[in-house]
Order: structure tokens, then C-alpha cells, then sequence
């Protein structure tokens, strides 16, 4: 796949190391029904705490400073990764940054209102708006843009999660890089997993397999955002987007997205049983850390999955870790115990 036309500001030290989980495999023993779990590392980076965001952000910054841009505007909840890692890398390459932040979670608390992300988003110097739930967040964005825009600066926007195509690239890309990996250290990958918020990540990783001529069913993900069935038709409409400016010609159809909607539990960023306890596994035999809204459930889901022998002994299961490591200190009172605000699954 050939990506040099996009244009692309480096911000990662690729390739990310894909590394084996040892410690959850001696824990949980046969409890892993020989199958060999695998994470690639995309949570570490130079700056700004890390994240899969990054790599949609190397595209999008890629292009606002191809079209001359000064300043970039995007959208996403209180917590946002998405809006924490776009003020960083703003801060990093010179841009300045405006969020829209939306209150869309049920959670009022000192910790989630002003720890985590949303402490780190005033530490990287962007400038904030807060929404109530229910507000059209994109369209003040275009609206802030314009006034902006009148005011003599060059603004670009970006939607939701970095999910607009150009920042799907990110993931395209990734898919070659793990084919790339895989091969050098002669391992055969039974399914790639991540989470799905805003449905990029999946949507790149899908479009970047069948650009390569591989089955983009390899990609699965477990939403977290939406249902299961929303998240499908949204992630096959970003995936077809980007193989219209990534390989024209080639298409994907529903066949070719695998989503799990059954470890959202009641809705986005309201804990569950099964994040609580990927969370915890992970940090206990590995040492690493999942985080409370995104990549918990989808472990979790990954987790249920292996238990109930989805996959055969002797399966190469790859897990990207996606970051969201601030999103931790939303939730300290649901990851000590304080409150049961969990539900199954
Ligand atoms: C930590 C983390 N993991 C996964 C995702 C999901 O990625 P996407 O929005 O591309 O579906 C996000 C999105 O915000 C995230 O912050």
C-alpha cells in the first residue's frame, strides 16, 4: 500500500512493538484455551501520553498544514482521548487548538469533569468549550472555524475521533505494518481486535487489509459507542471512504466488518462488570493499562470470547492496545471499589 501521497506529519515511533501476553497466559493458565494472545503497542508514544489517535492525527495535521492551516478544531466528550491527543500534537507542531466538549456522559464527579483527559487538554493549551448533552458540537465547531476564518486565520476541523478518511489512513497504514511485522517474526494472526468508538480505527485497519489484497474480516472490533449494528453500518461507510481515496475501485460490503455489540454494557463510558475485570487482570499480570471506556470492554470481549473457545487452541489473536490511560482517573471511584456502578455484562 502506498501511502506517500498523503501528506503526513511524523509524530509516532513506528513500528509500535507487538509483544506476547506471557504474564495472563501463566495467570489464567488453561483458562486461555491455548490460545495465544498478542498485543501491539500502539498506547506508547513520545508525548501527550499516547494512543491510537496518533495515527490519525499524523494524517490529519499532515493535511491542515499541507492546506496552509494555523489551527485546528475538533469535537468529542468531556473525557476524550481523541480531543487530549489533537491539543498535544497541536502543542508539538504548532497549531493552535479550540475542543468542543460535550457533557454526553452520565457522570457529574470532580474526577470525571476535571481530572483525566480534560486536566490535560488545559495543560496542552487548548482553548475549551463545553456543551451540554444533546448539543450539536460539530456544527459550533464550523461555526467557531468561520468566525475565525473572518478573523484572517486558516482553520481546519476534524470530526469525532480524527474518523473523517484522511485520518483513517492512520489505520490503513497500521494494517500494513502488522502484516510487515508478523512476517518478520513468522507469526500467523487469527484476528486482529480493537475497540470502536467513532469506528476509524476499525474502518482504516478493514480498508488497509483489502487495499493489500488480505481478508478484512481479520479486523474485528467490539463497539463501545454505539450498538453493535450502528457501529457495522458506520464503520462500512468510513471504510468505504477511505478505499475511495486510498485504492479506488476496491469496496468493502457488510460481509467484511465484524463487530460485537454484546460488552457496551447500558451505554458509552458507563462502567461494566467486564471492563472492571480486564482492567484489572491486565495491570495485575502485565502490568499494562487498559482504560476504563474503550479498550477494558473490548478486552473484556476479547476475554469472554476466548473463555467460550471462539478461537481454536494454537490461535494468534493480536489485541491493540489504544491508550486512554487518563481516562483512568475519571473513574477512581468505580476502580477502587467505592461505588458498584458496574453492570453485567
Ligand atoms: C483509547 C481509545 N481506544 C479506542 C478508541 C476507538 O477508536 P475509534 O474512535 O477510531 O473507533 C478510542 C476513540 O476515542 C480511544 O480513545
Amino acid at each position: 500500500m502506498d501511502l506517500s501521497r498523503f501528506p503526513r506529519l511524523p509524530l509516532l515511533d513506528l513500528p509500535s512493538p507487538i509483544e506476547p501476553l506471557d504474564g495472563l497466559a501463566r495467570h489464567l493458565g488453561d483458562g486461555l484455551a491455548g490460545v495465544r494472545l498478542w498485543v501491539k503497542r500502539d498506547d506508547l508514544a513520545r508525548f501527550g501520553l499516547g494512543g491510537n489517535k496518533l495515527r490519525k492525527l499524523e494524517y490529519l495535521l499532515g493535511a491542515a498544514r499541507a492546506e496552509g492551516a494555523d489551527t485546528v478544531i475538533t469535537v468529542g466528550a468531556i473525557q476524550s482521548n481523541h480531543a487530549r491527543l489533537t491539543a498535544a500534537a497541536a502543542a508539538r507542531a504548532g497549531f493552535a487548538c479550540d475542543l468542543f466538549l460535550t457533557r454526553s456522559v452520565p457522570r457529574t464527579n470532580d474526577a470525571y469533569a476535571h481530572n483525566g483527559n480534560r486536566l490535560l487538554d488545559d495543560l496542552f493549551g487548548a482553548t475549551v468549550h463545553e456543551l451540554a448533552a444533546g448539543g450539536d458540537a460539530l456544527e459550533l465547531a464550523e461555526r467557531r472555524a468561520d468566525e475565525l476564518r473572518a478573523a484572517g486565520r486558516r482553520v481546519y476541523v476534524f470530526p469525532s475521533g480524527g474518523s473523517s478518511p484522511v485520518g483513517c489512513l492512520g489505520y490503513a497504514a497500521c494494517a500494513g505494518e502488522i502484516f510487515a511485522q508478523a512476517d518478520a517474526m513468522g507469526l500467523s494472526l487469527n484476528q486482529i481486535i480493537v475497540p470502536n468508538g467513532s469506528c476509524g480505527t476499525h474502518a482504516g485497519l478493514a480498508a488497509g487489509l483489502r487495499a493489500d489484497g488480505h481478508d478484512p474480516r481479520l479486523a474485528k472490533s467490539y463497539a463501545v459507542l454505539e450498538t453493535g449494528e450502528r457501529a457495522g453500518a458506520i464503520t462500512l461507510d468510513k471504510a468505504n471512504a477511505t478505499l475511495a481515496i486510498l485504492a479506488p475501485g476496491l469496496t468493502l460490503t457488510s460481509d467484511d466488518i465484524v463487530i460485537d455489540g454484546a460488552h457496551r454494557g447500558p451505554g458509552y463510558g458507563i462502567p461494566t462488570a467486564g471492563m472492571l475485570e480486564a482492567v484489572r487482570l491486565l495491570a495485575r499480570t502485565e502490568g499494562l493499562l487498559l482504560d476504563p471506556v474503550y479498550s477494558g470492554k473490548a478486552f473484556a470481549g476479547l476475554l469472554h470470547d476466548v473463555r467460550g473457545g471462539l478461537y481454536p487452541s494454537g490461535a494468534n489473536v493480536l489485541f491493540v492496545m489504544t491508550g486512554g490511560v487518563p481516562g483512568l482517573f475519571a473513574y477512581p471511584d468505580v476502580l477502587t471499589g467505592q461505588v458498584e456502578q458496574t453492570t453485567a455484562p
